[in-house]
């Protein structure tokens, strides 16, 4: 199957305007390249659900911190495009930082709620950022859905907000985390890992499997979250931002004893230079 590259708003819109006339579905996977099975896995649900799929590549620079990993984020857009193909992907979005922001571009959607705990406090700016170029590209495609990976689960609570209180006409999916056999979350940052640090990463995830077996069981959110961090603590991670559990939709604290509602219990931790990120249904 080729895969048709683009580069500007203006032929992005043309092609799917096109597509459109012709009476067919359009789905979005907004990516910021360094492909995996899991974008992949997007890309293959897009298509369950619409004729034609798009994907976007774009790094964003507006959603990275000063002392985070924008210049070393991995790119290789041929890579990608070659991946994309495969996966049933028709077209390639893949604008330039200019095509996006360009001289004079002077709006940010802040999302309040929902995306101020957990990465929104440890990441200062981010979701502003995702929340912004999110808005750009939904609005810039014109699609009729738009896949996300729950592996972002926040951000995926984040742009269904933004989508509800924008009223953008376009269908939010959530797609399921694709892991390795050891239930590390795939990611591309996961490249930053050492092979001495790749077996320490599968712990994340092993020990939120078993924080949800006891949350099941009935213990205390308050003593399963302490567990679950001294774990890692001890496990070699460097530093942990949060083990949480919080409601499955908002986000919200659930109170410190049992939990009492649909819940999503949530980590962010940093093993030598990388930050790794999951979450899960509890
Ligand atoms: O999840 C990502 O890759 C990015 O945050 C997104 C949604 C493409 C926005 O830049």
């Amino acid at each position: 199957m080729s895969l048709q590259i683009v580069r500007t708003v203006a032929d992005l819109r043309a092609q799917v305007a096109a597509w459109k006339a012709a009476g067919e579905r359009v789905g979005f996977v907004p990516t910021m390249g360094a492909l995996h099975e899991g974008h992949l896995s997007l890309v293959r649900l897009a298509r369950t659900r619409a004729q034609r799929v798009v994907a976007s590549v774009f790094v964003n620079p507006t959603q990275f911190g000063p002392n985070e990993d924008f210049d070393a984020y991995p790119r290789d857009e041929a890579r990608d495009a070659e991946l994309l193909a495969g996966a049933g992907c028709d077209l390639l979005f893949a604008p330039t930082v200019a095509e996006m922001y360009p001289d004079g571009f002077a709006t940010t959607v802040t999302v309040t709620g929902v995306s101020e705990p957990l990465d929104g406090q440890a990441r200062p700016g981010h979701f502003a950022g995702v929340a912004t170029v999110v808005s750009k590209l939904l609005n810039q495609s014109q699609a009729h859905v738009a896949v996300f990976g729950e592996k972002d689960y926040q951000q995926l609570q984040v742009i269904r907000r933004v989508v509800r209180d924008l009223d953008l006409p376009v269908e939010i999916v959530g797609g399921p985390t694709a892991r390795a056999e050891d239930g590390l979350a795939l990611s591309s940052r996961n490249a930053y890992l050492t092979d001495a640090e790749r077996p320490i990463a599968g712990q994340l995830n092993q020990v939120m499997r078993h924080a949800i077996a006891e949350l099941n069981a009935g213990a205390r959110v308050d003593a399963v979250e302490a567990k679950a961090v001294a774990a890692l603590e001890g496990a070699g991670f460097a530093r942990i931002d949060y083990v949480e559990v919080r409601d499955a939709g908002d986000l919200s604290r659930l109170g410190p004893g049992p939990v009492d509602r649909p819940a999503r219990i949530l980590a962010a931790a940093v093993l030598g230079k990388t930050r790794l990120i999951d979450n899960m249904a509890v």
